[in-house]
């Protein structure tokens, strides 16, 4: 997928996507082995967003399987269209010489078969890469259905027959950690913890999203992430609401967070009632921006 480590860097900056070199070394190695990728950590940390900027750094398709409690196999390989088969039955019922046996096999091939994510991932010609998002929504039960493929890289479909792939995707599986994956899926996978940011990067994030606005506010926004996450807030705020934070500075205007702003900023800020509180307190916004200016300046002299 990758020719080499520098290859894949690129493509990823190229597309976007700030990642650190553990990150990197660990989608490079998981490419090349063809191990699937587990990713965990909070939700908004970056996760569906590198399994997409993997694929446009390898210029190949994303297939998504969006998890949720109660999705079936179904879903995920696919089934028989049977309004198609019906209307196949219906017409050569017409013709004089129908010959069942042969029918019944053409019913139960390919052509009458909707795929769903995890069977077309199997079929492109140069792999592509398949995303199973949120893993961590689904039962042990259907876990387990992955493992075939995973190991083998075909799936058995009743009626159907095992289909071998063609070429063998980039697997990304993300959880955000409400359940717990279990081990033999673990086992099979590389595993890569994504997890906040360093203030640098994150000011490098905001910057590729707000590239018109100085350096200072980019550095800014990220130092306010830091000092926030450093608050034990019930929900602390992640990657993807300090880029939304900064756009809607963007739009107010000001590049700085004042202590005026709280009331303006808070609905931005805490996502739960118990958190809105804490930044209430007295003092409690003015002593956040404090910590936020420290992160701040550390973040710029790193960045020099
Ligand atoms: N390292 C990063 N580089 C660029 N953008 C990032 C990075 N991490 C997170 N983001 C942005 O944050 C937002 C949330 O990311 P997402 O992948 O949806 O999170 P998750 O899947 O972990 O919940 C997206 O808009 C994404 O572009
Ligand atoms: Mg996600």
């Amino acid at each position: 997928m990758f020719p080499s480590l520098e290859e894949l860097e690129q493509g990823l900056r190229g597309s976007g996507y700030i990642a650190d070199s553990i990150a990197t070394t660990t989608v490079y190695l998981a490419a090349k082995l063809h191990k699937p990728l587990l990713l965990e950590g909070p939700a908004g940390s970056g996760k569906t967003q590198l399994a997409y900027a993997v694929a446009e750094a390898a210029d190949t398709t994303v297939e998504r399987l969006q998890c949720y409690e109660g999705i079936h196999e179904e879903k995920a390989i696919g089934k028989f269209d049977e309004s198609l088969q019906r209307l196949c039955v219906e017409l050569r019922a017409k013709s004089a010489n129908a010959d069942w046996e042969s029918l019944q096999a053409e019913l139960h091939s390919q052509q009458f078969f909707s795929a769903g994510p995890l069977l077309r991932a199997l079929q492109y010609e140069k792999p592509c890469v398949l995303l199973i998002d949120e893993l961590d929504k689904v039962d042990h039960a259907f876990e387990a259905l992955l493992l075939e493929l995973l190991s083998v890289w075909q799936l058995s479909i009743p009626k159907l027959g095992t289909i071998k792939a063609r070429s063998i995707p980039f697997v990304v599986l993300t959880s955000n950690e409400e359940r717990r994956i279990g081990d033999p899926l673990r086992r099979r996978s590389f595993y890569l913890r994504v997890e906040h940011p360093t203030a640098e990067r994150e000011a490098e994030i905001v910057a590729l999203r707000t590239p018109d606005s100085s350096h200072e506010f980019h550095a800014g926004m990220a130092g306010l992430a830091k000092a926030l996450r450093g608050w034990s807030l019930e929900k602390p705020p992640s990657v993807s609401e300090i880029l939304d934070l900064a756009q809607a500075l963007k739009v107010l205007g000001p590049e700085r967070v004042t202590p005026e702003m709280r009331d303006i900023l808070l609905p931005l800020l805490a996502k739960t009632e118990a958190d809105r509180r804490k930044l209430l307190l007295r003092d409690g916004f003015a002593s956040l921006l404090y910590d936020a200016q420290q992160y701040t300046r550390e973040a710029l002299r790193s960045a020099v």
